[in-house]
């Protein structure tokens, strides 16, 4: 599937349609197992995925599939309650569709959650990690095809990616709720299957701090589109090989119920600080 202009105009238009006069700022994508802030949402309006034009559902588990529109410590958002992932079927232009048409709706910025696996030894399974890049080398990029042009350059900057503002803005709102918070790079392994002790190693000697098959994808389509992006990890587990046990599905899950409380106030907090840049 190309996707022209004509499509994300579509879709964005049907969603304006349901919305009436209000207008999103921040898009939030929620990942495994972080999906019950969209719960949280006042005055909610909810639209699955499969009743907007040209959306694919969401496939994965704890992947509600519905996008939560309404208001959040005062800001109007877009949540996705769940995202699409390559290693569902979907191309890259599919993962990043939402993205674009929520930036077409009018989303300045975007936070981007997930839960991963911690590469790091000397960090914990539950910690939070703040994204400050990420390593995508391995496949291809969502911009590949023609450009669209409205959206961004053929050639887009990618050494801010996610924006030094935004990253104080959560060391800042961390400390103040003494909540810890890691720092460090995502790196992308498209998946299903979790990597396997050797490919955590190779993250980890070309600087990965955590692996995880989502995010990077999004993150490059927003950053295309002008999108001021925070990017926040649960650190569900250690990555394979650490620990001498298998990873499972459940694990991660579980992990996002436990991190609920201080994942909601750290999110919650970068959104009452958050000021759109101009
Ligand atoms: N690897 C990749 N993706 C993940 C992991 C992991 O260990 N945990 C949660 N998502």
């Amino acid at each position: 599937m190309t996707y022209t202009m004509e499509h994300y105009r579509q879709s964005a238009q049907a969603l304006r349609a349901r919305l009436g006069s209000f207008v999103p700022e921040t898009a939030l994508i929620l990942g495994s197992g972080l999906g019950f802030l969209a719960d949280e949402v006042e005055q909610p309006v909810a639209v699955a995925y499969q009743d907007i034009p040209h959306f694919r559902p969401s496939t994965a588990p704890g992947h509600q599939g519905r996008l939560v529109f309404g208001l959040l410590e005062g800001q109007r958002v877009a949540v996705m309650q769940g995202r699409m992932h390559h290693y569902e079927g979907y191309s890259y232009e599919e993962v990043v569709y939402a993205v674009r048409v929520l930036r077409l709706l009018g989303c300045r910025t975007l936070i981007v959650t997930n839960a991963a696996g911690c590469v790091r030894t000397d960090w914990q399974a539950g910690d939070l990690m703040l994204i400050t890049d990420h390593i995508k080398l391995f496949s291809e990029s969502p911009l590949r095809g023609e450009n669209l042009g409205e959206f961004g350059p053929r050639f887009p900057d990618a050494s801010r990616l996610y924006t030094p503002r935004l990253q104080e803005l959560a060391r800042r709102c961390a400390r103040q709720l003494d909540i810890p918070l890691r720092e460090g790079v995502y790196f992308y392994c498209y998946g299903p299957q979790y990597e396997t002790p050797a490919e955590v190693r190779a993250a980890r000697i070309l600087g990965g701090d955590a692996v995880g098959m989502s995010t990077a994808p999004e993150v490059v389509a927003a950053g295309h589109c002008g999108m001021e992006v925070l990017g926040l990890t649960l650190l569900s587990n250690m990555a394979a090989g650490i620990l001498d046990q298998p990873l499972s599905e459940q694990e991660v899950l579980d992990a996002g119920r436990a991190a609920r409380g201080k994942f909601s106030a750290l999110v919650r907090s970068c959104l009452r600080e958050l000021e759109h840049s101009a």
